[in-house]
């Protein structure tokens, strides 16, 4: 990929004149386009795309795919049959096992394989030696649990002919209705279809065939012959051969030694209107239909994990990351779909509408939402979750893939990035500078130029002489330092690292079965295959400290370019007949792979050392399914642009909502120089990602916040210091990812799933479960943004306490540069910690202020989860986990304990916190009978006799115009950890207590 940049004089020197010479023709920013398969362009794609069409323009058709029911079986929760799939008349039937198993959660698993593969009984193209299955491992990569199979499930007793209907679920609330000929299953919520497999016929298994050499050249007699064969070509509708056997693409041909495999099946979601999920692409959250038509796309969603250099917005075009979950929801329902396959895939989304008939009372007019699922090789392996709430689909998703990894306290924080820091000084001095401006940071990076000539695990001599010294510096403000670590490896000579990859036979392997070689930043490289548990255990030993020389406990890792990125490959990846360990072909695991190297990464940051388990960070461009499990990941090389910010946050929200929440984009834009603007705007909305870092190319300008200026930087910084006195609550958010698989940030449906007007809305955000509601300004020159409000609770501005209220409709918020637009919902109590500190690990023994925002009916409540924010403690239960409720009708504010049964670690941590306590409390929307209140009563548990009821300062603010009155409880010092009532009722310190104010 030459229009990077690599710092090795030679690539700068071409690079330069490639650059000028391109610059002639070609505007400066865009995605290459041709370098990019388009459905056309990706037989499986082009003939399953072709078969919907010849499919739904023929009013005679039939799917070709029977249950044979003397195979019929149902025992422990699993059906068990043969679907047949007829070929031609005449014509042997290709035999398809197929399982329907239902889970205990309530979720169905369909698989769909095909014998002669499965058993092997096919001949492979060549020489090739590569597996004959259908790839059946994506499952042990993406899933941890959830699989337990439900003993209730039931065939039902009067099942109409030709169906077979099972209810499983919760009380036998689902239901599948398996009909045989042709085969398709509609799921059921209380008898109501939710889900339809194969409704429109589409189920398309491509069953082995032996290749039929074709004559070379074709005589004129045989011309009538060669009419013969094309005639039967065409009568095998969707039937184009011409990429069945290899497909050239860029220069590159991809042999295919099975032939073609691909699956693919129609999904229907009636009456849905809106599909959300399949990350990662740069679209609306609510997903645009790809069948033509105004304002939508021509191109199915694409999922082969890529290094897209230069990406564009509103596109359905590939990113680097790929999770095949989709939900459907409506007013009342949310279902969803998991495509468990890790090869290509594409999916093509379309919606059809029916007219209320006016003449009909109570019908309405519905929207269907229509997926056609189309991959390039594996297994049919899908998931349906019946919810019926977000929530619960989340759950669910989740059970099965796993819950986001709790992080440490210090990588929800904010990260300085950019490509690069040039040396140890260098880095030692933007410490330095954060101080100095008093810019709270917790983490700098360190990009690939920190290498010896780009080998990995090696620093550079010359400009990092002792990186040790420059980690201590950064651990005296209790700082970290991450740095890259791709999965290249450099092929050159004397260099450990490729000797022994190459020794112990690690690397990923090319079609003869020698270890691939391709171009990445190093130049020519070779690939770890984390597929190879061998290669996992020699990955680890490659951080222990005494192998990875001047990193210390402070240092964690950025994998970059797994998808993985090959300059010189194909669409810039690996050529899809390259082979991984197994034998599996690249083909069938290409979007695993990213994750599997992120996987090892983060096994290996547990290794570190012997008896000391820290929690690993590790940051990811590629993922799939699972990959929440071992980090965070960012949106990739995105630009400076305000189209680019603002495309950011249904981005991240759609990551969140597809169970990997830990996400973010580089702030700031990485290619380009964003204007001040630009940037402190970025700053106001990327205090919002689940992760937060600044990051920009090599040829930008520098732009660490303090560069700007005044009043940009002053505002940038209130902006950081706003992320910090939030972390309490940001921190809580990611234990209830942690623990149910809620998104950390969350869209307008997902919090008011019945709210129809606010379904598609995407730039605008809840904070967890606090209520906190922002909307990012993403406009160019904007001093006012128009926030959505779902439901008729108050909302008071974060800062002065004004009051927006009206369910249903858009208000207008000031946002001029210097104002963040953020409200907090009626009903919540939100925990913060005000003290500004320069990093995080700063604040860990700081005490808390509480905003206790009244609803309409005066009550509120909260929770906060606390723990050391660095080991795996808590899992013994060494945490803080608290509910805080105001009460209108007691008129008081408790604390309870959610953390259950107190374990010896438990009481270990709670020492370790028992002076940590709230030292302000502050009421907003407070009720006007408070406003000659003086004091309010504090009990505590377990306190002294004489502290048992003690009496606290109490001040009341009168709502003035349209900001809230609201009042503030100073210094109440009840523990964190512990349970405590602050009392606010008329016979707790009425105006008789003498404080006057
Ligand atoms: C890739 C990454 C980018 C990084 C660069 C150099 O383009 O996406 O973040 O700075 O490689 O490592």
């Amino acid at each position: 990929m030459l229009s990077r940049s690599s710092s090795s004089p030679r690539w700068t020197g071409f690079f330069l004149v490639f650059l000028s010479l391109c610059s002639l023709f070609v505007p400066a920013v865009s995605v290459k386009h041709e370098n990019f398969k388009t459905c056309a362009q990706s037989g499986f794609c082009k003939r399953n795309r072709q078969f919907a069409d010849d499919v739904t323009s023929s009013s005679a058709w039939t799917s070709p795919y029977n249950i044979d029911p003397a195979t019929i079986s149902f025992s422990k929760g699993q059906l068990n049959a043969v679907v047949l799939k007829t070929v031609k008349d005449g014509e042997d039937k290709v035999r398809l096992p197929l399982t329907v198993t239902f889970l205990e959660s309530g979720t169905a698993r369909v698989t769909l394989d095909e014998e002669k593969r499965q058993k092997g009984d096919i001949q492979l193209r060549g020489d090739s030696k590569v597996r004959k299955e259908r790839y059946n491992e994506a499952s042990q990569w993406a899933l941890v649990g959830g699989l337990e199979v439900s003993e209730g499930a039931a065939l039902s007793e009067k099942a109409e002919d030709g169906f077979t209907k099972v209810f499983y679920g919760e009380g036998g609330k689902h239901q599948a209705l398996i009909r045989h000929s042709p085969f398709s299953i509609d799921f059921q919520r209380d008898g109501e279809t939710q889900v339809k497999f194969n409704d429109r016929g589409l189920l398309n298994l491509e069953h082995w065939r032996a290749k039929k050499e074709k004559p070379v050249e074709e005589k004129k007699e045989g011309e009538e012959e060669n009419k013969e064969e094309k005639k039967e070509e065409e009568a095998e509708k969707g039937e184009d051969e011409s990429t069945w056997w290899d497909e050239t693409f860029g220069g590159n041909t991809d042999t295919k030694p099975r032939g073609p495999e691909a699956v693919a099946l129609d999904i229907s979601f009636p009456g849905y209107e809106h599909v959300f999920g399949i990350p990662e692409h740069a679209t609306s959250l609510s997903l645009k239909t790809t069948r033509g038509g105004e304002g939508n796309y021509n191109e199915p969603y694409r999922l082969y994990n890529a290094d897209v250099f230069e990406y564009e917005m509103d596109s359905p075009m590939t990113l680097y990351g790929a999770i095949p979950l989709m939900q459907a929801h409506r007013k009342g329902s949310t279902v969803g779909v998991f495509w468990l396959n890790a090869a290509e895939t594409w999916v093509d989304v379309t919606k059809s509408k029916t007219s209320a008939n006016p003449l009909s009372l109570g019908t309405k007019s519905r929207t269907d939402t229509e997926t056609h699922w189309i991959s390039e090789s594996g297994l049919l392996d899908v998931f349906v979750f019946l919810g019926p709430t977000p929530q619960d689909l989340n759950r669910q998703y989740g059970e099965l893939t796993g819950f986001t990894q709790l992080p440490q306290s210090f990588a929800i924080a904010y990260h300085q990035c950019r490509w690069n820091y040039v040396s140890d000084d260098d880095v030692k001095d933007v410490d330095r500078k954060f101080d100095k401006f008093n810019i709270p940071y917790d983490v700098i990076w360190l990009d690939i130029e920190y290498t010896h000539e780009k080998k990995y695990f090696t620093w550079d001599p010359l400009t990092f002489i002792n990186p040790t010294k420059m980690g201590k510096q950064l651990e005296k403000s209790i700082r970290k330092l991450v740095v890259i670590i791709d999965p290249h490896i450099k092929n050159t000579d004397s260099y450990p690292v490729i000797d022994e990859l190459k020794k112990k036979d690690l690397a990923v392997k090319n079609k003869e079965g020698n270890q691939y070689e391709g171009w990445c930043w190093p130049g020519s490289s070779m690939w770890i295959d984390c597929f190879n548990p061998a290669a996992i255990t020699w990955w680890k030993t490659l951080f222990k400290y005494d192998s990875f020389k001047g990193t210390l406990s402070n240092t964690f890792i950025w994998n970059d370019m797994n998808e993985p990125s090959v300059f010189n490959g194909p669409e810039t990846t690996m050529p899809k007949d390259n082979v991984h360990f197994g034998g599996w072909e690249h083909r069938d695991v290409h979007n695993i792979n990213g994750m599997t190297f992120h996987n090892a990464t983060y096994q290996a940051l547990l290794e570190r050392k012997k008896g000391e388990v820290r929690r690993p960070f590790a940051l990811t461009r590629s993922f799939y399914s699972g990959s929440q499990r071992v980090g965070a990941m960012w949106t990739g090389d995105n630009l400076a642009e305000w189209s680019h910010l603002e495309a950011s946050l249904p981005m991240v929200l759609n990551q969140g909502i597809s169970g990997f929440p830990f996400a973010g984009a580089d702030v700031g834009g990485f290619f380009g120089n964003p204007s001040k603007e630009l940037l402190t705007r970025w700053y106001q909305a990327g205090i919002y990602y689940p992760f937060f870092r600044g990051h920009a190319h090599i040829d930008t300008r520098r732009r660490e916040p303090y560069i700007a200026g005044s009043p940009y930087t002053e505002i940038m910084t209130q902006a950081l210091r706003l992320r910090y006195q939030l972390l309490p609550a940001w921190y809580t958010a990611f234990h209830e990812a942690a623990t149910t698989g809620a998104p950390i940030i969350r869209p307008n449906y997902w919090v008011h799933p019945e709210d129809e007007a606010g379904f598609a809305i995407d730039d605008q955000l809840y904070i967890g479960s606090t209520g906190l509601l922002a909307k990012p300004v993403t406009k160019e020159g904007a001093d006012s943004v128009s926030v959505y409000l779902a439901d008729s609770q108050p909302y008071y501005d974060y800062f002065d306490f004004t009051t927006y209220q009206g369910a249903g409709h858009h208000h207008t918020v000031p946002a001029p540069l210097e104002k963040i637009p953020l409200l907090m919902q009626g009903g919540h109590v939100i925990p913060r910690r005000d003290r500004p500190r320069r990093s995080s690990g700063l604040m860990k023994f700081d005490p808390f202020t509480l905003v206790v925002v009244l609803d309409s009916a005066g009550n509120a409540n909260g929770t906060l989860y606390l723990d050391d924010g660095e080991t795996f403690e808590y899992e013994q239960g060494a945490f803080i986990h608290r509910r805080f409720s105001f009460s209108a009708k007691h008129a008081s504010l408790t604390s309870t304990n959610l953390g259950g049964r107190a374990t010896t670690k438990t009481d270990k941590y709670l020492k370790t916190m028992a002076n940590v306590r709230v030292e302000k409390v502050i009421v907003v929307g407070a009720p006007s009978a408070w406003q000659h209140k003086t004091s309010v009563t504090v009990m505590e548990e377990g306190a002294k006799e004489s502290a048992r009821r003690k009496q606290v300062d109490f001040e009341f603010f009168p709502a003035d115009g349209k900001k809230a009155a609201w009042a503030v409880v100073r210094d109440p010092r009840v523990a964190i950890g512990k349970g405590w009532k602050i009392d606010f009722s008329d016979k707790s310190g009425g105006g008789d207590h003498g404080h006057q104010h």
